[in-house]
């Protein structure tokens, strides 16, 4: 099966989802969006409103904040990279997802990754939650950030970076550590910036 075929075959499992309550109070499931040969997959936390209403994963405020620094700094456009969540349906409020919800996703998260193994040399986590979820780990995001760390059953290389909702509340030393860890994802890439 191509790549393409395996996230849409996701894709279609996410949207009809029923595996854990927040099936009941998402407007819609937001699976993932970007090529199927993506060098890199960027992991959010879970979708908020405006991810909820449209479809489409981090187009909020702190998406734009998020996909500005990592075009800025890795050279990459939000077309060039797989983007998706730890829970593919919001969180009523949004509100942390539960440990059950983390779990109750964790294998479509692993499908995608699976989808898109041979094509990715780099996986961005965002946020505790993400990073804790795909490094297996109960240590926090400010000790685990900006390292390059690899987890078992995952050939690529994971970097971990605070969530930029975060950012944004922690004004310019949070915002700065985002934009450093992304500057170490265009490192890594090879990336030549401008
Ligand atoms: N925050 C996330 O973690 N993911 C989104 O898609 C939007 C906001």
């Amino acid at each position: 099966m191509s790549a393409a075929t395996e996230l849409a075959t996701v894709a279609e499992a996410v949207r009809s989802c029923t595996s854990c309550p927040l099936a009941t109070t998402r407007n819609q499931a937001v699976a993932g969006s970007g090529p199927a040969h993506a060098r890199v997959v960027l992991i959010g936390e879970a979708p908020g409103a405006q991810e909820d209403a449209g479809g489409q994963p981090f187009v909020g405020r702190s998406g734009r904040l998020l996909l500005t620094l990592l075009a800025e700094q890795a050279g990459l456009a939000r077309d060039e990279v797989f983007i998706t969540n730890t829970v593919k349906c919001r969180p009523p409020g949004n509100r942390d997802p539960r440990i059950s919800e983390i779990a109750a996703c964790h294998g479509h998260l692993v499908d995608q990754l699976s989808a898109l193994a041979s094509s990715c040399e780099l996986v961005v986590t965002v946020g505790n939650v993400a990073t804790r979820a795909v490094l297996r780990t109960r240590e926090g995001i400010l000790s685990l950030r900006g390292v390059p760390r690899q987890v078992e059953g995952l050939a690529a290389p994971v970097v971990a970076t605070i969530h930029p909702a975060a950012a944004l509340r922690g004004g310019p030393a949070a915002v700065s550590m985002l934009t450093q860890d992304l500057a170490t994802v265009g490192r890594l890439l090879g990336a030549k910036v401008a």
